[in-house]
């Protein structure tokens, strides 16, 4: 038995993990399990639990090198400069998309494109798609230093991006700058805007010069005499954003702000594109039951794409996965939707409401397991009197 063994290197902010074939793993480890072993100066170990769910193992750093051929140089700047590399680099970059991440070839190839080529990039799309994921997976495919804000949760724009001014006894007034400054000022660094789409309009009015082309500076105006810092060579901006839906949390964002960017539209996921991903993450779960979650979840993305339609948006698909998860962990189908989904439909006009829409819709699959005559108006009524 020969398990994968990680070390973890710091870049920028963020704690990445390589195998000794120089293969990042970053991605399928939890952050502060990479933390932990960092801190601990120990290796990581791939290992396999109960129910086939993998783990890793905090391991002594001697198991990484032992299980090691020549350790590769990952400190360097892999993103070919030459066209023809940066082809090849870009056109064979699909088997660097995690296998747990959902993203259509183009698509996929099109964040990798738009990143090796310094491109200010907006991931784009509904709740729940898959965005912040898919910018941190291209993030993690390219070997450069990176890190990461979220702009949703920040209350104070300014001292994140900025930084603070202090006062100190013996100093006097002093200037701590923000770790977005240090980000801006490390040449190649992939900088992650999470959230942007919710970020507090101070924060777009700080970045409107930092994402712009021409101008690529950080006005510090907090500092004295309104010093700038500009951005470095090769420093390449990936924002999330949840746009084009009714979430009354998400600020219009200005269109100026927009401009600045190349949009990548998420899309989501069609019911057997569903089923995969979650027979993927629950090869232990019974497929029937996937199915039916995914079969739900899709019912309702066509129900809310239609203008008549009963309910305002669809399931996404990380209310499918949580369902998913619920189901691996002995729930059933009913309990499952109860908590997770019922809650996110509004009850308002009774017989006439999104929650009894999607209660009539998950009972159907209940009742009997399968989607034929889904909307078949006896059989609804059915479904529904047998729960009342
Ligand atoms: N395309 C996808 N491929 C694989 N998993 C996905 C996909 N979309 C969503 N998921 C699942 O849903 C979870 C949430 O995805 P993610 O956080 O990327 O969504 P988001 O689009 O950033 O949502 P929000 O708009 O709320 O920020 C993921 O952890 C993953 O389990
Ligand atoms: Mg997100």
């Amino acid at each position: 038995m020969n398990n994968v063994v990680v070390k973890i290197e710091k870049s920028g902010n963020r704690f990445n993990a390589w195998d000794s074939d120089g293969k990042k793993w970053t991605s399928e480890i939890g952050t502060s399990t990479r933390k932990k072993a960092y801190n601990a100066g120990m290796a990581l170990e791939k290992r396999e639990g109960k129910g086939g769910r993998t783990y890793w193992w905090k391991v002594p750093m001697s198991e990484f090198e032992t299980t090691s051929a020549p350790v590769i140089d990952t400190s360097g700047i892999d993103i070919p400069e030459d066209h023809a590399e940066m082809l090849n680099f870009i056109h064979s970059s699909y088997k660097l998309k995690p296998m747990g991440l959902v993203m259509k070839e183009l698509k996929w190839k099109y964040l990798v494109r738009g990143a090796v080529r310094g491109k200010n990039i907006l991931m784009t799309g509904p709740a729940g798609c898959g965005k912040t994921m898919a910018a941190k997976s291209v993030v993690n495919a390219l070997d450069r230093p990176d890190f990461y804000f979220n702009l949703g949760a920040t209350q104070d724009p300014r001292s994140t991006l900025i930084g603070n001014t202090h006062f100190d006894k013996k100093k006097g007034t002093y200037f701590s700058e923000s770790l977005f400054v240090t980000a801006i000022k490390t040449p190649n660094a992939v900088i992650l805007l999470d959230e942007l789409s919710r970020a507090h309009p101070d924060a777009w009015n700080i970045l409107m010069t930092v994402l712009d082309a021409g101008q690529r500076y950080l006005r510090l105006d907090e500092a004295d005499g309104c010093e700038t810092v500009p951005v470095a060579e090769g420093v390449t901006f990936v924002a999330t954003a949840n746009i084009g839906n009714e979430y009354t949390s998400t600020r219009v964002m200005d269109k100026a702000l927009m401009d600045r960017f190349t949009i990548v539209e998420m899309d989501v996921l069609s019911d057997e594109e569903e089923y995969g991903l979650l027979t993927y993450m629950f090869p232990h779960v019974d497929p029937e039951l996937l199915k039916s979650v995914s079969e739900i979840a899709n019912s309702t993305r066509v129900e809310s794409r239609n203008d008549s339609g009963r309910v305002s948006s669809g399931i996404s698909t990380r209310t499918s996965v949580e369902l998913a998860g619920l189901l691996y962990d002995g729930f059933g189908l009913d309990e499952a939707a109860e908590v997770t989904v019922y809650p996110q439909y509004s009850e308002d006009g009774g017989m006439e409401s999104e929650r009894t829409y999607i209660k009539q819709l998950v009972q159907k699959f209940i009742s009997d397991g399968t989607s034929d005559d889904l909307f078949n108006e006896d059989e609804i009524e059915n479904a529904n009197g047998e729960t009342s």
